[in-house]
């Protein structure tokens, strides 16, 4: 009875060493340092170089579609109209004043030449002729390219300061995991959001998925001190960020990458946080991140993320085909 007994108990140890173990590589907007960010060009390049996270965006349009745009409006850095115009800075029109057709006429397929945000993705190829994908979309796109371990690492793109600019939390949660459970995708996604009322919401709605509760504490741009963002949650009353990511219920923490040290990512993981650090783009960064311990991070360039990982001997995600 014991020998049945002892091969069970093994087998749950050891799935369970390869689950706490895996580190998880992550493509930002797919791979937006060589490919247009959030479209099905980047997460094909994304899965082509093989990684286990896809990290996203999503805003909702006039008629109710989850769409992927980083920006709750047509940002003119990466957007022309259908007469190959750019589109007038600051800012083209909100994704909420225009129907899934409307946005799909504009073309998101190339970097505004000569603008600062070009300069900043100097890798980046174009591919004209691309449109806006719907969440839908991408997908479809995983599953026809047959890569089942893929995850998704999905950002409510919702600004509660400025409530005119999308939707509420609670239309957004709810028409998220809409699209998400239609999909079939509710074991292999992540929410994650600096507005912690849609993770609130989605910890009700559907407990199976785990949240991320996103921080940036830089100068001048920081969510965890007035709890507008943080669902009332103030950094003062928690002393730092891992406690209030805690507090909120949340599975990981994801703070920006200059505002992690090696203290944090161990107090994190001792709550029962993961920590993975967004955006890391520089190779020496990431390898000293992984060196801390981080459980996974966030990249623009997965090639050079899987170029370090494959340096320290780390196990790589496959490629799909
Ligand atoms: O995953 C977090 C990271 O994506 C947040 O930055 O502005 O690129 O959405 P942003
Ligand atoms: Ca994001």
């Amino acid at each position: 009875r014991r020998m049945t007994h002892r091969p069970t108990v093994l087998a749950v140890a050891l799935a369970f060493c390869a689950v706490a173990s895996a580190f998880d590589l992550q493509g930002h907007r797919g791979a937006r340092g060589l490919r247009p960010e959030n479209t099905l060009p980047a997460f094909q390049q994304a899965l082509a170089l093989g990684v286990d996270t896809i990290e996203t965006d999503v805003g909702i349009t006039a008629d109710g579609v989850v769409v992927i745009s980083h920006d709750p409006f047509l940002n003119p850095a990466i957007t022309r109209d259908a007469a190959g115009q750019w589109l007038a800075a600051p800012r083209g029109p909100l994704i909420r004043s225009l129907t899934l057709a409307q946005l799909q006429t504009y073309d998101l397929g190339r970097l505004q030449p000569d603008t600062p945000y070009a300069k900043s993705l100097p890798e980046q190829q174009a591919v004209d002729g691309t449109h806006m994908p719907t969440l839908a979309q991408l997908f479809d796109l995983v599953k026809a390219r047959g890569a089942t371990q893929v995850r998704f690492n999905i950002e409510t793109k919702i600004n509660p300061t400025q409530p005119d600019g999308t939707v509420g939390p609670e239309a957004m949660t709810q028409a998220l995991l809409k699209v998400v459970r239609e999909a079939g995708m509710t074991g292999r996604v992540t929410i994650q959001s600096f507005d912690w009322r849609t993770l609130k919401l989605m910890q009700k709605l559907e407990p199976a998925i785990p949240t991320v509760c996103l921080t940036v504490q830089a100068p001048g741009n920081d969510n965890t001190k007035d709890g507008n963002w943080t669902a009332g949650l103030k950094i003062a009353d928690h002393g730092r960020a891992p406690k209030m990511a805690k507090a909120a219920g949340c599975a990981a923490w994801s703070p920006n990458q200059g505002a992690v040290t090696e203290a944090l990512v161990k107090e994190a993981q001792s709550l029962g946080l993961k920590v993975v650090p967004w955006t890391v783009n520089d190779p020496a960064v990431m390898d000293r991140l992984i060196g801390w311990g981080v459980d996974g991070l966030i990249s623009d360039y997965p090639d050079h993320l899987r170029a370090v990982m494959a340096k320290r001997g780390m196990v790589l995600p496959a490629a799909a085909k």
